[in-house]
């Protein structure tokens, strides 16, 4: 059948607001150009990422009135810690408010300082973290995920090859290995099992720890079990255990799999390494039973973690992304092949020849994106990862520039798609005017954020283009 069918149906309705092209454009000129920098409520469809942007259902909302805010010990927290333990099989753990949280509190006690942490590809706040606490971070996707034309199933595997030397002490000590699933940096790809296993057993063999960035840890399960043989037939939640199963421990983002709006944890089964981190959680998240969170946040995502296993809704899930993808394809942008999990990435480089890497051609289509129709995407290509060297001073530019196109879960439907797909039409036949911008202004570290931008070509203070 042609028609997506959403597994739920829709109990609570939020406005959207529709704005004028006339509207629009004085909203991008007032926001420098900049899509971090335009209120919510002048977006029609907000692609910008799929973290704590997706829907509750009906029972979580129920487990909303039923969390338990009690400091310690809350009904909440063991129901949390019974689900996450039953998914991933980890002795211990440690709630936090994001991932990132996690990220920062395993790295700081793992003690990544002059070594090396090695990755499918860091997400760039766990870059950041293994950055900020003067670790070294070495990411070594398989071959095939630097090509984004190619078909492969698992373009979220690691360099295997690649993963030994480094284990063997090409560039010096590895202080642990972290697999993102699915490689949201690389396109939303998935890692296979069979890598999974390889890269756990190198590990042993070299006594490093392995870790798992199991942000969407659902959508890589579901992916193996579609495309890996002798999965064909398992659950989903057998898929999942047999991957945490493969690794020491993990951190995790809530906002994306946990189906929740904040959240994470962190586990392991190392018992002096949890208790380095609960202590390190007391000082700056709070207390181990809720580590940032309320109870009714443990609640919730102690539901969406059952939620998501479920077959019904993956399948919904991975159909839709695959849809918004073959119909941009339809309309002649090149995207990461084959469609990721969370997000379509248009290989905006490609689609616009004509505007050079330091003029952004990712935020060029970014910008075209929301004039012709509201919609909200994010360029990760050169004003994410460019500008200059910490080190060299050189004005560097991004392997790839890319539009990535989130989809948030169970919030929009196939007549949203359809109309994301109508807006690329617009936008394509207007391709070859399309033109790229300059930094007014910036600051040096994550600049995309905040960056003010201006059209090239046009003068100071002049009309933008129409
Ligand atoms: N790891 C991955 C793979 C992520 O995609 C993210 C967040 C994090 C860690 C950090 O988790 O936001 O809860 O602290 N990704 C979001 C995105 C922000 O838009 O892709 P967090």
């Amino acid at each position: 059948m042609k028609t997506i069918i959403e597994p739920f149906r829709i109990k609570s309705v939020e406005p959207l607001t529709l704005t004028t092209r006339d509207e629009r454009r004085e909203i991008l000129e007032r926001a420098d150009w900049n899509l971090f920098r335009i209120p919510a409520s002048c977006i029609l469809i907000d692609l910008l990422t799929d973290s704590g942007t997706g829907a509750m259902s009906s029972e979580q909302w129920a487990g909303i009135m039923r969390g338990d805010e009690s400091y310690a010990g809350a009904r909440s927290w063991y129901r949390f810690e019974a689900r996450v333990r039953e998914l991933t099989g980890f002795r211990h753990i440690i709630p936090t408010h994001q991932g990132r949280a996690a990220e920062r509190i395993l790295f700081s006690c793992l003690g990544v300082a002059g070594r090396l942490v090695v990755s499918n590809t860091h997400f760039d706040t766990t870059r950041a973290n293994v950055e900020h606490l003067g670790g070294t971070a070495v990411d070594i996707p398989t071959p095939e995920a630097l090509v984004p034309s190619k078909e492969h199933p698992f373009k979220g595997n690691i360099d295997l090859a690649a993963l030994e030397r480094l284990l063997g002490g090409e560039r010096g000590e590895v202080a642990c290995v972290i697999v993102t699933i699915t490689n949201n940096s690389g396109g939303g790809q998935p890692a296979s099992m069979a890598n999974l296993r390889s890269a756990s057993a190198l590990c042993r063999r070299y006594a490093v720890p392995f870790y798992l960035d199991a942000c969407r840890f659902a959508e890589n399960a579901y992916f193996i079990k579609l495309r890996e043989e002798g999965y064909e037939e398992r659950t989903v939640e057998s898929i999942a255990n047999e991957m945490f199963s493969l690794a020491d421990g993990a951190t995790f983002s809530a906002k994306k799999d946990g189906l929740a709006n904040i959240g994470g944890f962190l586990a392991s089964n190392d018992d002096r390494l949890a208790q380095q981190e609960e202590e390190l959680l007391i000082l700056t998240e709070g207390f181990p039973t809720y580590g940032g969170l309320a109870g009714r946040d443990l609640e919730a995502i102690a539901i969406g973690l059952r939620e998501v296993v479920q077959e019904e809704y993956l399948r919904y899930r991975l159909a839709s992304t695959r849809y918004l993808g073959e119909g941009l394809t339809s309309h002649g942008f090149p995207i990461v092949r084959p469609p990721g999990g969370h997000a379509v990435y248009i290989d905006a480089g490609r689609f616009l020849p004509h505007i050079p890497a330091r003029q952004f051609p990712g935020q060029a289509l970014a910008c075209a994106f929301y004039l012709e129709g509201g919609i909200r995407g994010v360029e990760i290509g050169t004003l994410m990862f460019g500008g200059s060297d910490p080190t060299t001073g050189e004005d560097r530019v991004a392997a790839l520039e890319l539009l990535r196109l989130a989809i948030p879960r169970r919030v929009y439907t196939q007549s949203h798609m359809d109309y994301v797909v109508e807006v690329a039409a617009e936008v394509a036949a207007q391709r070859d005017r399309l033109r790229g911008f300059r930094i007014v202004e910036a600051v040096p570290h994550l600049r995309h954020f905040t960056a003010r931008l201006e059209p090239v070509g046009a003068p100071r203070g002049a009309p933008a283009p129409r």
